[in-house]
């Protein structure tokens, strides 16, 4: 497993020998300015070296030619750092070595042509190994002091653990699109009156004395729905069911500023750079949820308690420590398929076989459901894997239950009738262009879906409702068919989002919309926004828009219906529901005609 760290320090007593007799100085405000560009300026100045020696050259005649133009006082470390960076190409099998000499195979020699960025040509290299890669992105001194090899060893086992090709995709460089749309969820800020919560120490302490239960972790602590009850966080229960909890991250700040894995002390490195940042650990929470071993996650939310900023996660409180060795070991094993089937890694150096892991308690990260099913809490120890596909293949799924209207055969049959951010597929609708206009017909008419409950009459696959979330909307109910419901649910999850329910089912004239709701979401009908988007003419008008205090509606008409045809079923409505037209427009988008869209305000 060493064998190249220990070849590599054993190179490094002949740089030293020969670091002696090396000549004139070289800028060290320059070798400082970036240290892997100039190890990747050393490097290509060795293959350079060892280009025009094709037969190639004993180790110290190679580096004495290299170094020649580094002083003696810098010529160690120079020396080492060029060493250090030779691992990566040796891996790559472009920099071939037999213990005495070194020399340039043919794919090195087409490297160093095609990668002429020094930082590059490193980064590269690396992608090669894993040995490789670690000492490119880890370059201090592993491979030199012998005293640090168990830090090296425990970032090895890391990254063995979460393979190259995850490393490649999650910690360097080339994001997949989804990491950078996703979560398409807006966090809320909600301001917690009365409450200055300088110190979270402070805080547990005050609960202690007043007898109210708490859990403390090292990376963030837990108040559980009766404790949110008996101090300021009841402001909380206004907009999240009353079973919640409360998870407070532990580093103060907002999400941006927040980190859930503050200083681990003892910890792989890697593992710190592989912990996904707040927003895509709700990603995590979702994923496993859906699959039955996670809690749902009803928010990601700032909290703002007077001067204070602190990030918080809304969860699903889960009351009992697992007791039984049977509930934990089928959890467990129900996360090694989600590891099988690609979807996630742990990312603790030693796996399976870490304390978090062990069953029944899972050192205190195992709970069970007032029916007996497992859930594990702590969604920091996972790392998404080829989560573009998993998402890609929850979209499949719903276009062949979702769509409305005719098959494409251009398009290869049944197709999305909306399309899904970050998923290459094509669909009927485009959500995202839509909502652009949308948006500015809004703000013309000044309103907003900002802090308020959206009711989605005809939501299709929720791409609609994930906008709304996406401008803050407190929470969205939709209402769809039964078979098209189950894939609303399943995509909005996995595109981050939380705060939504959803009812399948025909929806008839005289529907109650109400009775569907949350009795926490029952509160924010008044001033609600209905979004009645390309349904009217399967629905009609319901019943219940003529009691539901709502603010305002965002309507959309059909394809194939003019504008005066639009406005003619408008004043039909407006007979029986007063209300005036603040804004009007008309779009097409996708593959749809122009239709007519317009902010309907109630007097
Ligand atoms: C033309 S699509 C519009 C979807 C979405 N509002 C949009 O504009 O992107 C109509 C949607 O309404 C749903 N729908 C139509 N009639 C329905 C009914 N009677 N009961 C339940 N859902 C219905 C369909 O399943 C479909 O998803």
């Amino acid at each position: 497993m060493f064998l190249v760290v220990e070849k590599t320090a054993a190179l490094s007593l002949s740089v030293k020998l020969f670091i002696l007799s090396a000549e004139p100085p070289l800028s060290i405000d320059f070798m400082h300015q970036n240290k892997r560009r100039y190890t990747g300026v050393l490097v290509r100045g060795l293959f350079e070296v060892l280009l025009d020696h094709p037969e190639g050259l004993p180790i110290k005649a190679a580096l004495q030619r290299c170094l020649r133009q580094v002083s003696n006082s810098d010529s160690t470390r120079v020396g080492e750092q060029l060493l250090r960076g030779c691992v990566a190409p040796i891996k790559a099998g472009w920099l071939l070595t037999d213990g005495n000499g070194f020399s340039i195979s043919q794919e090195g020699k087409l490297a160093y042509q095609r990668y002429s960025d020094p930082d590059d040509f490193l980064l590269r290299a690396g992608k090669h190994s894993l040995r490789g890669w670690i000492s490119i992105h880890f370059p201090e001194p592993y491979f030199f002091l012998g005293k640090l090899r168990d830090q090296f060893a425990s970032e090895y086992r890391v990254a063995k653990r979460i393979g190259i090709k995850n490393l490649l995709e999650k910690a360097i460089g080339t994001p997949d699109s989804w990491q950078e749309v996703l979560p398409i969820q807006a966090a809320r800020r909600i301001s917690i009156p009365g409450l200055e919560l300088a110190s979270l120490d402070s805080f547990l302490a005050d609960l202690k004395q007043s007898n109210l239960a708490y859990g403390a972790g090292g990376h963030a602590v837990y108040l559980p729905p009766e404790t949110i009850q008996k101090t300021a966080f009841r402001e909380l229960s206004k907009y999240y069911p009353c079973n919640a909890g409360l998870k407070i991250v532990r580093h103060q700040g907002g999400i941006s500023d927040s980190v859930y894995v503050y200083k681990g002390e003892g910890e792989s490195r890697l593992h710190l750079k592989l912990i996904h940042n707040l927003r895509h650990l709700t990603l995590v929470a979702n994923l496993l949820y859906v699959n039955g071993v996670g809690p749902r996650l009803h928010d990601l939310v700032e909290l703002q308690c007077n001067n204070h900023l602190w990030t918080a996660f809304m969860v699903e409180h889960v009351e009992k420590p697992v007791t039984s060795m049977d509930v934990c070991q089928n959890g467990i094993n129900s996360i090694r398929e989600l590891e099988q089937r690609n979807l996630v890694k742990i990312i603790l150096p030693y796996g399976y076989e870490d304390g978090e892991f062990q069953c029944p308690d899972c050192s205190g990260n195992a709970f069970m459901t007032a029916d007996g099913e497992f859930r594990y809490i702590d969604f920091q120890n996972f790392a998404l894997t080829g989560y573009g596909e998993f998402l890609k293949s929850v979209a499949l799924e719903a276009a062949e239950a979702s769509h409305f209207g005719d098959k494409s055969i251009l398009r290869g049959g049944r197709y999305l009738y909306q399309s899904v951010p970050g998923v290459p597929l094509p669909g009927k609708r485009n959500p995202e262009t839509r909502m652009q206009i949308l948006g500015e017909l809004m703000k013309n008419a000044g309103v907003s879906v900002e802090n308020r409950l959206v009711l989605d009459i005809g939501c299709n696959v929720g791409m609609m409702m994930a906008q709304y979330l996406k401008l803050g909307a407190l929470w969205c109910h939709g209402w769809d068919q039964e078979t098209v419901v189950p894939h609303t649910e399943k995509l909005l999850y996995a595109l981050g989002c939380t705060r939504f329910s959803t009812t399948g089912g025909v929806i008839t004239q005289s529907i109650d919309l109400k009775s569907e709701l949350a009795s926490h979401l029952k509160p924010h009908l008044n001033g609600c926004v209905v979004s009645y988007l390309a349904v009217r003419g399967h629905i009609n008008w319901l019943d219940a828009l003529k009691e539901i205090p709502w603010a305002f509606m965002i309507y959309e008409g059909h394809e194939g219906e003019t504008a005066e045809q639009s406005l003619h079923y408008l004043e039909e409505f407006n007979k029986t529901v007063p209300f005036r037209i603040a804004a009007q427009g008309e779009y097409a988008d996708g593959d749809s005609e122009p239709r007519t869209v317009a902010i309907l305000i109630k007097d």
